[in-house]
């Protein structure tokens, strides 16, 4: 019998957190600081709007780009939160950021063109490179740097077959974020080099050190970046499984007809409850940012007191500490916390071979949850 697989898709690595996770998920009494998503259920206002859809029975497709109503509450956010200008013909409601990220791709890439993806960063977007036919231009961003992209690491990975760059900010894992200053330099570069940008701005609500700033708004950006967003973290809908790309006319026009074959229409009831989130849900993303906040806070002054090097991350719901000085290899240090103190964190190389030496530890959980943690963690050092 011959092989029923693709060779592309064998060759593309499993997720290393769900690898971490599979392990955790056989233990009892695990307590976990390793999952990236929002500890905080829907606010109800949205869920009942989702409920209220249905009740009217709006179950039905919608068209394929999204209800025109929440492309339109899109639009009037993006305006205010990152001032830039689309209309609704400029946007597509995926599922998820994820579908988002894949679409931008599918519709941009031809075989041989090269993506840079400045590492550490979310899981996603090198194989979904790959299955579109691009190739994966990985660089590493440092510590030293505080995880950001500068221009020196950008033209360091430029060839004459890059068509695009990924600017994952803020960042899963690290928590880096860019200011306006430090985008300007690389938008810079990318008008020079004649390339793209999808800019991953999933935690555009979660940054602690002054407001979101979008590459798009920059001068010359706007027709050269695909922003990509949505209502899994900032408005802890995980489940409801909604994003969105926002960007040309051009680029987008060609996701909708990927999404169309692929998908068909977001999932309808999520869309209804999305738009209550846009019009009437911000004052939640502020409370819900609050308590990130003051859990970061408490998770760095933690840190310091044990004694373990952490940069401080300003956007997101990670930290990421460096543990290099207990002389483990991230995997090491993070499977033997998991099978001595039941503690589930996820080696920093689970995002990249530059995650080495770190953890991604998310406080995505409550205070509580975190105290045990923590408690468990200084036990594990203390006994190495
Ligand atoms: C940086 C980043 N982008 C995109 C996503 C995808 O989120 P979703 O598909 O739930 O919108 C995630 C999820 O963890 C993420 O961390």
């Amino acid at each position: 019998m011959r092989d029923p697989l693709s060779k592309m898709v064998q060759e593309i690595e499993p997720s290393g957190i769900r690898r971490f996770f599979d392990l955790a998920s056989n233990m009892d009494d695990v307590v976990s600081l390793g999952v990236g998503e929002p500890d905080f259920d829907t606010p109800w206002h949205i869920r009942e709007e989702g409920i209220y859809s249905l009740e009217q029975g709006r179950t039905y497709y919608t068209a394929n780009a999204g209800l025109l109503p929440l492309r339109k509450s899109i639009c009037k956010y993006l305006k205010k939160r990152i001032d830039v200008k689309y209309s609704a013909d400029e946007i597509v409601v995926t599922v998820g950021g994820s579908e988002a990220i894949d679409g931008t791709f599918r519709a941009m890439l031809d075989p041989g063109d090269e993506v840079i993806i400045p590492e550490p960063c979310f899981v996603s977007y090198l194989p979904c490179v790959q299955m579109a036919g691009g190739k994966p231009v990985r660089i590493s961003l440092e510590e030293k740097d505080k995880f950001k992209l500068t221009p020196e690491k950008l033209l360091g990975g430029i060839t004459d077959k890059t068509k695009m760059v990924v600017l994952p900010f803020p960042n899963n894992p690290t928590g880096a974020v860019m200011s306006r200053q430090e985008l300007e330099a690389i938008a810079e570069v990318i008008i020079e080099k004649d390339l793209y940008v999808l800019s991953d701005e999933i935690y555009s609500e979660l940054t602690y050190s002054g407001d979101h700033v979008s590459i798009a708004s920059l001068p010359g950006m706007r027709e050269r970046t695909v922003v990509i967003n949505g209502f899994s973290k900032s408005f802890a809908m995980t489940g409801w499984r909604l994003g969105y790309a926002a960007g040309p006319r051009k680029i987008i026009e060609q996701m909708i007809k990927i999404h169309q074959f692929l998908i068909m229409s977001a999932p309808t009831t999520s869309q209804y409850a999305a738009i209550e989130a846009l019009e009437h849900g911000m004052k939640d993303v502020e409370r819900m940012r609050v308590a990130y906040n003051q859990r970061r806070q408490f998770l760095m002054e933690k840190f310091s007191e044990m004694g373990i090097p952490c940069f401080e991350p300003f956007g997101a719901f990670y930290v990421f500490p460096n543990i290099q000085k207990f002389g483990m290899s991230s995997e090491e240090f993070a499977t033997r916390l998991l099978e001595e103190k039941h503690v589930a964190v996820v080696p920093g190389t689970a995002f990249g071979v530059c995650g080495e030496g770190f953890l991604r530890i998310s406080y995505a959980y409550s205070i509580e949850d975190l105290k045990v943690a923590l408690d468990k963690i200084q036990e594990f050092i203390d006994n190495l």
